[in-house]
Order: C-alpha cells, then structure tokens, then sequence
C-alpha cells in the first residue's frame, strides 16, 4: 500500500507545534521515541540531541531512512508494548495520538511497563475524550494529493474511532483507536512514582470539557 501518512496528516504547522512541545520539555541529551512515524520530529531532534526511535510498521521505518538518511542505525522496527533496551534514555517520548493505537488496558499497562523501564522523563500525548463527541456525527473527507485521490472517514464505534481511508482504486487502510480516559495513564505513572503534568493542546493546564489532545510529562520524583 502507499504510504499515505505524510501526504494526508503532516503539515508544517502541526511539526513545529509538536517540535515546540517536544523540544521545550526535553530534559538531558538522550531520547528513544516510540512510534516515530515517518521522522519528522525525530530528525529535527537529532541535530541536537542523542537519539533512537522505533516504529511497529515497517514502511514507516522505510520512509524515514529515505526522507532522512542521517537517522540511518538509530531508527528500526519494534513494538512499544514489547521493546526492552540494554541503557536507559534521559527522555522517552510517545507523540501524534501514537498511543491510541494501544486498544485495551492491558496493553496501556505494558506501555507504561515499557516506558518506565526505558526513561525517568515520559512526554506522551493522546486523544481528549471530547474526540469520541466531536466525531459522533462522522468525519468524511474527499481530495486529492500528487500521488493519489482518497476518501476519509472517521466513524465512532463505542470509546473507538475508526478511520478509513479509501483510495478509491479499490484498496482501502482501516485504523482502529481507542480514546481511553487519559486518567487511566495518569495514575498508572503516578503509581509508578512519576509525578505528571497534564495539559489539554497546547496551552491549557488539566484536561479542559473540550480539547483535541491531552499531553502529558511524567517525571519520577526523585529527578
Ligand atoms: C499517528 S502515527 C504517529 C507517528 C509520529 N509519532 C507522528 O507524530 O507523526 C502512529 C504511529 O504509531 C505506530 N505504532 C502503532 N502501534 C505501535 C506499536 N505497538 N509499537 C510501535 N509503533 C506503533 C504506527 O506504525 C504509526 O507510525
């Protein structure tokens, strides 16, 4: 299948929104990044900083050793509710509703498990519950890029959205996310001994009535 990833969710804008978000709260040199996309922020980061990412699919892995041949031996492919490293990182970082992906609780717990082991300092973002109202009516889309013409869908399916994209040449990709109460991360971290800080988008501290995303930057205490 194409990798339509950057051609319909990448904007410049959003990049320097997240870059910003990333970058202000990094703490130290080392960072992993799991679920590193296609590498736009990971290779902004790597002009400053020490780092590694992981992602599960391996066209994404394929797509940014093309756009970013530097990152070639810090990018490969894994999972983040199975990966295990030999060092720990000053900063694990888990962004663009990556976490979502995750479908139940358990799996939320192993990421927790993962991250935990990986790094003192967690930046994560996920979806504001408020997305399961705001798509309750359907989200439909039709364009074209350079590459390819598609239809877009998101659908509600109980605490679930479904994405479709239909490249109407008869192949179709179809994502599955869970939008879990952002609660339940916060206090597994916090059980873990990680103080966390929580704002909604960009700008707001807690978790607002409305919002498109909730972030989070959980810190162990004792750093
Ligand atoms: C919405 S994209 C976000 C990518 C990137 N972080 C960004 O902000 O552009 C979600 C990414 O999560 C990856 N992913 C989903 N489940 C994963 C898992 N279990 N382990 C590692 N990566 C995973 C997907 O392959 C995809 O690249």
């Amino acid at each position: 299948m194409i990798n339509y990833y950057d051609a319909l969710f990448t904007n410049d804008e959003g990049l320097d929104a997240y870059y910003k978000y990333v970058s202000d709260n990094i703490v130290g040199h080392s960072i992993i990044e799991l679920a590193c996309g296609t590498g736009d922020i990971l290779s902004r980061l790597n002009q400053k900083y020490d780092v590694v990412g992981i992602d599960l699919d391996e066209t994404m892995i394929a797509t940014t050793l093309t756009k970013f041949p530097d990152l070639r031996g810090k990018v490969s492919e894994g999972d983040f509710l199975e990966y295990t490293d030999t060092k720990r990182y000053d900063n694990c970082v888990c962004i663009g509703d990556s976490l979502n992906y995750i479908l139940n609780k358990e799996d939320l717990m192993k990421f927790v498990e993962v991250s935990t082991q990986l790094s003192d300092h967690i930046i994560l973002d996920c979806h504001h519950p408020f997305r399961l109202n705001e798509f309750r009516n359907d989200y439909y889309e039709e364009g074209s890029t350079d590459a390819f013409d598609y239809a877009y869908q998101i659908e509600v399916e109980g605490e679930h959205l479904v994405h479709v994209i239909n490249f109407l040449d008869g192949t179709f990709d179809a994502i599955y996310q869970w939008v879990f109460n952002p609660e339940i991360l916060i206090n597994a971290y916090k059980e873990k001994g990680y103080n966390v800080k929580v704002m909604t988008d960009f700008d707001k501290d807690g978790i607002t009535d409305e919002g498109e995303k909730v972030r989070l930057i959980a810190t162990k205490e004792s750093i």
